[in-house]
């Protein structure tokens, strides 16, 4: 094990003394599609389950995917095939049995969210409609209301979790720390309710299970394709109440985010890669087609291959983004199969059925979180994570397109079954005074940019060490206030140091990984993941070769 980032973190941060206190069974942080449909599953055991969520059920992630549902159900389709396509997407670094249980559940995983109600695309013949993505050597993608699949599987699933009334929700949630019994074992969580009533400030529910599953880390950088909440505090939770962390290095860019101006910061508007498997190419300042020679599968190769092109065409020609041509695809395609890409590009001036879209890449994905084993599991005896904030290892260096929701579900349904069975019976949670300390809320929008900047589609030993150092700075601006917006920038921050210091350790180039100073893939070296933790307010790593 090496230490070699000695910046101290924020030091074990907990909450001040809970004001309230509940209890269930399992509490689930986070609304989406992990969340829910983890608490309708484990709803089956008759346990007593509550979903914390920070603002609103539908405010995460999910509701904002567009392209859809990866699972082979296509005719001549195979899991063995979509397998294949993961692990080549993954560059060498998945977990082949985290894979494989992905691509055998998937298709019973996506009968089931049918089965709830959600409401998919189909063909002229009534079967699910499917379209091709980004490293999918077929159409394998379902999707609902042509681009707008999160919103109708984030619709399907509150509206089955509201009509459940053995399931609790607490909305505007943020989940502060994990509690521990004497033992060490996890036997809760506080939040910072801000509510009505009974329930307002700092609480604490007493449980036999956390589950997190918080989503994305994407606003650790300036632009992306998460909504605001995606502050990675699943992850910074976990690596405070001790849980190993992998994979940090490998967030992935989006390459097709419509590029709204210099100075745009936070959400942008994804352009899904639907559109391009639809027909729809890149082309640069002159009108070229730039992937062409580049991958054999050119404007669908794999999402970190085309995400490094266009970075690459941004650099050599000094242009701030390249251009998405789907003229070709003609005003009723993009109306019936695209009306929400459509809508959000007209609303910013540009009309994709004439003209051509400024796209760049932005912060789309985290491939790399809480580690887990096959159930959600992770090494703090009850504590679980599931969705976008776990790495099971299914991504590797690089996540197959539309794999994110279907992960969601597939390993939701695992730690339910292992919840059914094995649920710990820990004693009650241990008052600890240490007092927080959190940053100012302003350190948000510094981690951004310097995370950007220094951290992001193109990296190098020296723009990782100027990154770590000027995280190390802002770590002296400490908050007097324990209030949310405190908190996540506290939690960004964290996030962001380990980010960073993995993408520093890792000196080769893979996946969505690219180190400007070592190009190339390093199977001596690196075929080996990354593990780390935080101990005793600094990040410890460990290099895991893969056998
Ligand atoms: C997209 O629609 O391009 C995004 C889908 C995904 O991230 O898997």
């Amino acid at each position: 094990m090496s230490i070699f980032a000695r910046q101290p973190l924020a030091g074990r941060l907990l909450a001040p003394a809970p004001g309230w206190t509940t209890s269930a069974d399992v509490v689930i942080v986070g609304s989406g599609i992990a969340g829910l449909s983890l608490a309708l599953q484990a709803r089956r055991s008759d346990l007593k389950v509550l979903v914390v969520t920070k603002t609103v059920l539908d405010a995460g992630a999910t509701r904002w995917a567009q392209g859809g549902i990866a699972a082979a159900v296509g005719p001549g389709d195979t899991p063995e095939q979509h397998e294949s396509d993961t692990l080549i997407a993954g560059v060498d670094l998945c977990d082949v049995q985290a894979v494989h249980a992905l691509v055998t559940e998937g298709p019973t995983a996506l009968e089931n969210l049918i089965a709830l109600g959600a409401d998919f695309d189909r063909d002229a013949s009534g079967d699910i409609a499917l379209t091709r993505e980004g490293g999918h050597h077929r159409d394998r993608i379902a999707h609902a209301g042509g681009d707008a699949t999160g919103a109708e599987v984030s619709r399907a699933l509150i509206s089955a979790v509201q009509a459940d009334v053995g399931i609790e929700v607490i909305e505007h949630a943020l989940a502060l720390d994990l509690l521990f019994d004497d033992r060490r074992a996890v036997a809760g969580i506080t939040l910072h309710v801000i509510g009505e009533g009974t329930r307002d400030g700092v609480g604490a529910v007493h449980a036999r299970a956390v589950v997190l599953a918080t989503g994305g880390l994407g606003q650790t950088f300036a632009q992306t394709t998460n909504p605001e909440v995606s502050t990675g505090d699943g992850v910074a939770i976990a690596l405070r109440g001790g849980a190993t962390v992998a994979d940090m290095e490998f967030v992935q860019f989006h390459p097709t985010v419509l590029w709204l101006g210099p100075g745009s910061r936070g959400q942008q508007p994804l352009v899904s890669e639907a559109v391009r498997g639809e027909g729809a190419f890149l082309v640069d300042d002159a009108g070229r087609r730039f992937m062409h020679g580049i991958h054999e599968m050119a404007d669908l190769a794999p999402r970190d291959v085309v995400a490094k092109a266009i970075m690459q065409q941004m650099i050599e020609t000094g242009a701030p983004h390249v251009w998405l041509d789907g003229r070709e695809l003609g005003q009723e395609v993009w109306e019936n199969r695209f009306p929400t890409i459509l809508e959000s590009c007209r609303l910013h001036g540009v009309d994709p059925v004439t003209e051509l879209i400024p796209v760049a890449p932005a912060a789309h994905y985290a491939s790399g979180g809480i580690l887990t084993d096959l159930s959600g599991r992770t090494n703090v005896e009850g504590l679980y994570a599931c969705g976008e904030c776990a790495c099971t290892g299914v991504h590797g260096a690089n996540r197959l397109a539309s794999n994110s929701l279907l992960e969601g579900l597939v390993f939701a349904s695992r730690i339910a079954q292992h919840l059914a069975t094995d649920l710990a019976s820990p004693g009650e949670p241990k008052p600890d005074e240490r007092v927080p300390a959190l940053l100012t809320p302003e350190v948000r929008e510094h981690v951004a940019s310097t995370m950007t900047d220094g951290a992001g589609v193109l990296r190098s030993r020296r723009s990782l060490g100027r990154t770590l150092s000027r995280l190390l700075e802002l770590r002296s601006w400490q908050s007097q206030q324990p209030c949310v917006e405190a908190w996540e920038a506290t939690n960004v921050h964290s996030v962001a140091t380990f980010i960073a210091a993995a993408a520093r350790e890792r000196e080769e180039t893979r996946g969505s990984h690219w180190r400007e100073d070592f190009p190339e893939p390093d199977d001596l070296h690196w075929r080996a993941r990354i593990n780390s933790q935080l101990v005793e307010g600094t990040v410890h790593t460990t290099v895991r070769p893969i056998s």
